[in-house]
């Protein structure tokens, strides 16, 4: 006669999170300003379905207004060195005014790769630059309306050695 082992896991539970979010790597978003100076959002939701890069970018960024401007941005990948950089990144926004939610933690910047010490490389087919410090870099447009949405034209990566 054989015998049904039910394995031995850890008790679960359905919960309902305000936001459905596990995390992925940090990527640095460029995108230009209305006067052309270069801005720089550090995300963490982007995902690339081929060629196709999904951003989960919040509506008040001024990332997110330069994209629906100007359609195209540079996505740069991080490698762990640069967490300080991020660091730094992480209470700075291009607005300014800043939006009322994040006036007590952000503080305006209005040129984020002198503030952190960045280096801005020219890119390929837009206008916005790349970070010479990320070992990623991929150029992308905004096909479509939402900002969200951006397809990968081009992608660098730094070579070894
Ligand atoms: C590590 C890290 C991850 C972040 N991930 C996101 C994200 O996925 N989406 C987003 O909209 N904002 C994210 N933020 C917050 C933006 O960086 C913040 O909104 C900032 O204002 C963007 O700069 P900007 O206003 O100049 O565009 C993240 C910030 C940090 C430091």
């Amino acid at each position: 006669m054989s015998t049904t082992r039910t394995p031995q896991v850890p008790a679960s539970e359905s919960i309902s999170p305000k936001i459905l979010y596990f995390g992925t790597p940090v990527a640095l978003i460029t995108s230009l300003n209305e006067n052309g100076v270069p801005n720089i959002g550090p995300v963490s939701s982007a995902w690339a379905l081929g060629w196709t890069l999904v951003l989960g970018l919040e509506t008040t960024a001024k990332t997110t207004a330069n994209l629906g401007r100007n359609r195209e941005c540079v996505v740069n990948l991080v490698s762990e060195e640069l967490h300080e950089k991020v660091e730094k990144l992480a209470p700075l926004t291009g607005n300014n005014p800043i939006p009322k939610h994040k006036a007590e933690k952000f503080r305006y910047e209005p040129d984020k790769f002198a503030a952190v010490g960045l280096t801005a490389l020219k890119s390929d087919v837009v206008q916005a630059p790349r970070i010479g410090e990320c070992p990623i870099q991929l150029e992308a447009i905004v096909p479509r309306s939402s900002p969200q949405i951006l397809r990968t034209l081009r992608v660098h990566t730094l070579i070894a050695g």
